[in-house]
């Protein structure tokens, strides 16, 4: 669904992003990680058009989109929810909703479009009406899921889904996001700062470093790589990992900096 190609991004002089090349199958969810500063929110960005691409491309549904602009990439089905959320705080959480129909027609079908976020997220529900700086952290990310899906859209960027919830929350609306995904079979990006849950729910993870991809592959494969538990599992074996894992679906992305497959390499981190 959606394919990068050696994409090249960044802020003024500086380049994040140094050619990046990854997949997103439809239907998927895949999972981004990596650590602060990697460049991971960087991607999203450009994914969504809020950033320049300087080389490379994008391909969305059959597309190249690299210079389309983010209302384009909207009608074709792209939506992000932003890191840090960006509600509009003293608009209601109805009037967040509408924000993310902006450019539909046919009312009815946006306004049923609301009845199905308030569905998936009843919570929402009594907000209505109050503006979104009344909400909590977990209300206010179901308000910026629930925006993002106003728009319709076929692949789902999500930035930091985690970021200053209770993990009960989390877990409430980590299982709305499989919902969608497994039975709505709405492909997801998901960059998630708990890698461990990233894993357990994704088809597919790749591992961004200093603005390269650096690992890619099946999350159980990965979960089960030495270097991926002592960066980002907390050095402990997953519970999860099957026995077996580690070996067949990791890749080392080529040309990828610092990190190396340990599973084949003792040490090799340095
Ligand atoms: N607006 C900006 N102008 C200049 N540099 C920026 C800007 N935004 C981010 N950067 C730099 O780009 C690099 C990547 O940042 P980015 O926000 O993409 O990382 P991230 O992986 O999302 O990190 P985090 O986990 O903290 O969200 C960092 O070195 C950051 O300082
Ligand atoms: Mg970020």
């Amino acid at each position: 669904m959606l394919r990068v190609e050696g994409l090249h991004a960044g802020y003024g002089p500086l380049e994040i992003l140094h050619g990046i090349s990854l997949e997103v199958p439809a239907g998927s969810l895949v999972a981004l990680l990596g650590a602060n500063g990697a460049g991971k929110t960087t991607l999203m960005r450009t994914l969504m058009g809020l950033l320049p691409t300087r080389s490379g491309r994008i391909l969305f549904a059959d597309q190249e989109i690299q210079r389309a602009g983010v209302e384009r990439r909207v009608r074709l089905g792209l939506a992000l929810v932003p890191e840090g959320r960006e509600l509009f705080p003293s608009l209601s959480v109805r009037e967040n909703l509408l924000m993310g129909a902006f450019g539909r027609r046919g009312r009815a079908a946006i306004e049923s479009d609301i009845e199905r976020v308030l569905a998936y997220f009843p919570a929402l529900k009594a907000r209505l009406s109050l503006p979104a700086a009344s909400l909590s952290g977990g209300e206010g990310q179901m308000l910026a899921i629930g925006r993002a899906l106003m728009g319709q859209p076929r692949l789902l960027l999500i930035d930091e889904l985690s970021q200053g919830l209770a993990p009960a929350i989390v877990e409430s609306v980590l299982a709305v996001l499989l919902r969608l995904n497994r039975q709505e079979g709405l492909t997801m990006l998901l960059v998630e700062q708990n890698a461990r849950k990233a894993l357990k729910v994704a088809n597919l993870a790749y591992v961004l470093q200093s603005g390269s991809l650096v690992l890619q592959g099946r999350p159980a494969e990965l979960a089960a790589n030495p270097i991926i538990q002592q960066l980002y599992l907390g050095g402990e074996a997953s519970a999860e990992a099957p026995e077996d894992a580690g070996t067949g679906q990791v890749s080392l992305v080529s040309g990828g900096p610092a990190i190396s497959n340990g599973a084949e390499e003792e040490g090799g981190n340095g």
